[in-house]
């Protein structure tokens, strides 16, 4: 699979030095994309009596996801950025730093329960490949997000950051478990005028 090295490089260094001290503190911002998704993810998990297993989180960020998560989980993250990662360590992640574009194909097939990507897809170019190898890691299910990013969004991302962001808001999938649409979220570098809206996809393995 090909990327780009310095993309990457400026993704894990934006994360690392803009983001990982204050992310937290944002992500409770009733705006933030987390707010729309936390509360259906608790659901869908407690609609399939999901309360235990082993969770891939890529792109774990700083491991907020096991703050939402209630039961007996065991937590495993791929990030770019070490300064995020040392925040998802020490809320108790196994965590391995590098891009998930190579480290998905260092777990195995069905070595997971569930495999999650929130607000991380939106990082890559092509998500076709990726989606169906968290496919053959989750024995149960995946659940990730998808961002209907504006073209002048995008723009903005390269302009200040020198990285691509894409939009993936109109794939499709048959039998998805869920896909459903939530309101906008805010980007916390240029809240006041994009307010993006969001899929929440959830893949089981049958
Ligand atoms: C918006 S944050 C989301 C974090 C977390 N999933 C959450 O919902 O709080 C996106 C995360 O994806 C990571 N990321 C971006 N591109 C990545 C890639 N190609 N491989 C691994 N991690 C990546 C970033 O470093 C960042 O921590």
């Amino acid at each position: 699979m090909v990327f780009e090295m310095d993309e990457l490089n400026s993704i894990k260094l934006t994360y690392d030095r803009d983001y990982s001290l204050r992310y937290d503190v944002i992500s409770q911002d009733p705006t933030m994309n987390h707010a729309q998704y936390f509360s259906h993810v608790t659901t869908l998990f407690e609609k399939n009596l999901w309360g235990t297993g082993d969770v891939l989180d890529i792109g774990c960020g700083t491991g907020l996801l096991k703050e939402m998560l209630l039961g007996n989980f065991q937590f495993t993250g791929v990030d770019l950025s070490k300064d995020m990662l040392k925040i998802a360590a020490s809320r108790g992640y196994r965590v391995y730093e590098g891009a998930v574009q190579e480290s998905l194909y260092e777990f195995k097939e069905n070595q997971f329960d569930f495999v999650f990507a929130m607000s991380l897809l939106y990082h890559i170019n092509d998500v076709s490949e990726i989606i169906e190898r968290f496919r053959a890691i989750a024995r149960k299910a995946v659940i990730f997000t998808l961002e209907d990013i504006p073209e002048c969004f995008e723009k903005a991302t390269w302009e200040t950051h020198q990285f691509h962001i894409y939009n993936h808001f109109s794939l499709s999938f048959d039998n998805a478990h869920l896909d459903m649409t939530l309101g906008g979220w805010q980007s916390p570098s240029r809240k006041e005028n994009y307010v993006p809206r969001m899929r929440l996809v959830c893949l089981t393995a049958e």
